[in-house]
C-alpha cells in the first residue's frame, strides 16, 4: 500500500528568524514510516524540521508550514494518510520579508487559521492522533468522526512517559463507533507495530 505520513512540527514565520511552533520532535511519525516500509509498504513521509535521520526505505519530503505540508501530501496521492505531525492550526497574517526591528515591531500579532490537512485530503483512508490534556478519549472520538477517519490514537500528553520528545507513548486506539483500545506505557516504536497491525483490519 501506498501510505503517507506526516511528522513533526509545522513553523508559522512571523519574519525570516521567528515563527509560531510547538515541542514535537517528530518521533512518533518517523517510528511509523519506519515500520510501514520494514513491512514493505511504500512510504512517503512529510516531515517538519526535526533533527531525525530519515528511516530506511523512505521517500522523505520536508516541509516548514501547514501550507506546504498540505500541498506535499496532495501531491504524494496515497492510499493512506496517517496524521501524526502536530500542525499549527494558526499562522501570522503576514510575513515580513526583512527581519523585524524590536522598535517597530507591533504588540500584537494578527493571526489567521490554517488549513487542517486531515480534514482536507478526501477520497483516501486516514487515521490521525490527538494529543490531549484531559478528556483524552471524548475529544479523539469528535476528531474521528469531523475529519472523517478510521481511527485516532490519542493520547493524554499530561501523562508521564506519554508526548512530545518522549521515547515512550501512552495510546489508546477510538473508533468511529465508539469502541476503544487502550495499550499500556510503550516505546514509540511499539505503538507503531500496534498501528501498522491495526491498518490490516481497516
Ligand atoms: N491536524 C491536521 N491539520 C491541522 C491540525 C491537525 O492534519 N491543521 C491533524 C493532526 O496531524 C492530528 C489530528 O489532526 O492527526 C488532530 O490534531 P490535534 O492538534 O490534536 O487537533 P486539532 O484538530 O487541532 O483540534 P483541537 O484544536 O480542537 O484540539
Amino acid at each position: 500500500m501506498k501510505i503517507v505520513v506526516t511528522a513533526g512540527p509545522t513553523r508559522e514565520h512571523l519574519d525570516p528568524v521567528r515563527f509560531l511552533s510547538n515541542p514535537s520532535t517528530g518521533k512518533m511519525g518517523f517510528a511509523i514510516a519506519s515500520e510501514a516500509a520494514r513491512r514493505g509498504h511504500k512510504v512517503i513521509l512529510v516531515s517538519g524540521p526535526t533533527t531525525l535521520p530519515t528511516p530506511k526505505g523512505v521517500k522523505r519530503v520536508d516541509i516548514i508550514s501547514a501550507r506546504e505540508m498540505l500541498s506535499a501530501v496532495k501531491l504524494a496521492k496515497g492510499e493512506l494518510l496517517i496524521g501524526v505531525a502536530a500542525v499549527a492550526d494558526w499562522r501570522p497574517k503576514t510575513c515580513a520579508k526583512v527581519k523585524m526591528k524590536k522598535r517597530t515591531m507591533p504588540e500584537t500579532i494578527k493571526l489567521v487559521r490554517n488549513p487542517d490537512i486531515l480534514k482536507s485530503v478526501k477520497g483516501v483512508k486516514k487515521i490521525g492522533f490527538a494529543a490531549e490534556t484531559g478528556n483524552a478519549i471524548k475529544e479523539a472520538a469528535r476528531k474521528c468522526r469531523e475529519k472523517g477517519l478510521e481511527f485516532v490514537v490519542a493520547n493524554d500528553i499530561t501523562k508521564r512517559g506519554a508526548g512530545f520528545g518522549t521515547d515512550t507513548n501512552k495510546v489508546a486506539f477510538v473508533f468511529p463507533d465508539g469502541r476503544v483500545k487502550a495499550f499500556p506505557l510503550m516505546t514509540k516504536q511499539k505503538v507503531a507495530e500496534k498501528i501498522l497491525d491495526e491498518i490490516t483490519r481497516i
